[in-house]
């Protein structure tokens, strides 16, 4: 099965083998993917969030305004401190809206984040220049866009008070973020990979394997996907149960040192390209920049007919392609009086761009999504 889940058999360093160098060249590193400022480390991209909102003071009482199709990984952070989530609607392809968030902003707002949707970039120029003149932080949420670069090379997370990556999504890593943060920066965490973290990290691996199970079954398989949702759900309960500071573990720290990111990410993009390119299917549009020359998409997002979601994503995972699975766990609209331009639950559909797979996969990719 084609899926954006990554499989991942033995360990996270067997599967990125082909990108590990050992010593990357200056400019190839991971961190050259990063905005200037000062790094922190964490178990993951909520508790990177968490300690961020934290080292600004934010907490009850306050509003952080946030898109509503989000992960929980957004909205339990802010939770956790005692502030709001106000969610406010974003524009056409999950763009911000700056009218929406002028409407929304209040004496409580301290803080907006910005989500980079699969990688796709929001004018955060605009959205810097708002947040300036309301005196509120502009948080860039780059979970899901590590190594995308603006056309003129400037990293993703370079225009927001902090900015914050989550690793897990684009490496076949158990755990690990980095929080990029200009001003009131977080103390490094000193206590080392902290229980909850170890045991998240465990836990991730149980769901890593649960995944390359789940995509060995060619077709079918409901219980091995149903065991990769639920290993899936018990890792991130316990990462969500408390937001301590912790590193990420050792194995983590050594892929973010061996990894030639640039390899890496050409190679995303290499995949991105073949895929968009191939699918000519009139019905589907792809949304996001992925035909931005260095935009590295977490995975190909694309609206199919109002309706058909539930029937597209069937026919393609019997013909062996995934086209979403915890992509439904993003919504926190229920009961919230906040529509985004379209409803993403009902036709929003992710398309793998993993750099794992290869020609033949791509071909089996696109001749399927054609014939939906
Ligand atoms: C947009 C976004 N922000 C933050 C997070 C949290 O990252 P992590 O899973 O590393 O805690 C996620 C996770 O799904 C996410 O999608």
């Amino acid at each position: 099965m084609i899926s954006c889940l990554r499989a991942c058999s033995g360990s996270p360093a067997d599967a990125l083998a082909a990108w590990l160098a050992a010593d990357p060249a200056a400019g190839n590193r991971l961190v050259d993917f990063l905005p200037r400022g000062e790094l922190r480390w964490f178990a993951s991209g909520r508790m990177a969030l968490f300690q961020g909102l934290a080292a600004q003071g934010i907490g009850a009482g306050d509003d952080v305004l946030v898109p509503p199709y989000v992960a929980a990984g957004v909205v339990d952070p802010i939770r956790a401190l005692g502030a709001r989530a106000r969610f406010v609607a974003s524009g056409p392809g999950l763009v911000a809206d700056v009218a929406a968030l002028n409407a929304a902003c209040g004496s409580r707002t301290r803080a907006v984040v910005v989500v980079h949707h699969l990688g796709q970039a929001q004018p955060v120029e605009e959205l810097a220049r708002w947040c300036r003149a309301r005196g509120v932080m502009l948080i860039e949420d780059c979970a899901q866009a590590l190594f995308s670069r603006h056309p003129d090379g400037t990293p993703y997370g370079s225009h927001g008070h902090m900015a914050l990556f989550s690793l897990t999504k684009q490496l076949p890593v158990t755990d690990g973020a980095v929080l990029v943060a200009r001003e009131s920066i977080p103390p490094a965490p000193a206590e080392g990979v902290s229980s909850t973290a170890a045991e998240a990290a465990r836990l991730m691996g149980v769901h890593l394997a649960a995944v390359d199970a789940a995509c060995r079954e060619q077709t079918g398989g409901e219980d091995a996907w149903r065991a990769v949702a639920s290993t899936y759900r018990r890792a991130y309960d316990v990462l969500s149960r408390d937001f301590a500071a912790s590193l990420p573990t050792a194995a983590t720290a050594d892929v973010i040192a061996r990894l030639d990111a640039s390899a890496f990410a050409d190679r995303r993009r290499s995949v991105v390209r073949r895929v968009a390119a191939g699918i000519v299917n009139p019905a589907l549009s792809a949304f996001g920049d992925w035909q931005l020359p260095l935009s590295v998409p977490m995975a190909l997002g694309a609206l199919v007919p109002a309706g058909k979601r539930s029937d597209w994503v069937a026919r393609a995972e019997r013909a062996g392609v995934q086209l979403s699975t915890l992509v439904d766990l993003w919504d926190y609209t229920e009961g919230v009086d906040c529509p985004n331009d379209i409803d993403h639950r009902d036709r929003h559909v992710l398309i793998p761009v993993g750099e794992n797979l290869d020609g033949a996969d791509i071909d089996l990719l696109v001749r399927t999504i054609n014939r939906l």
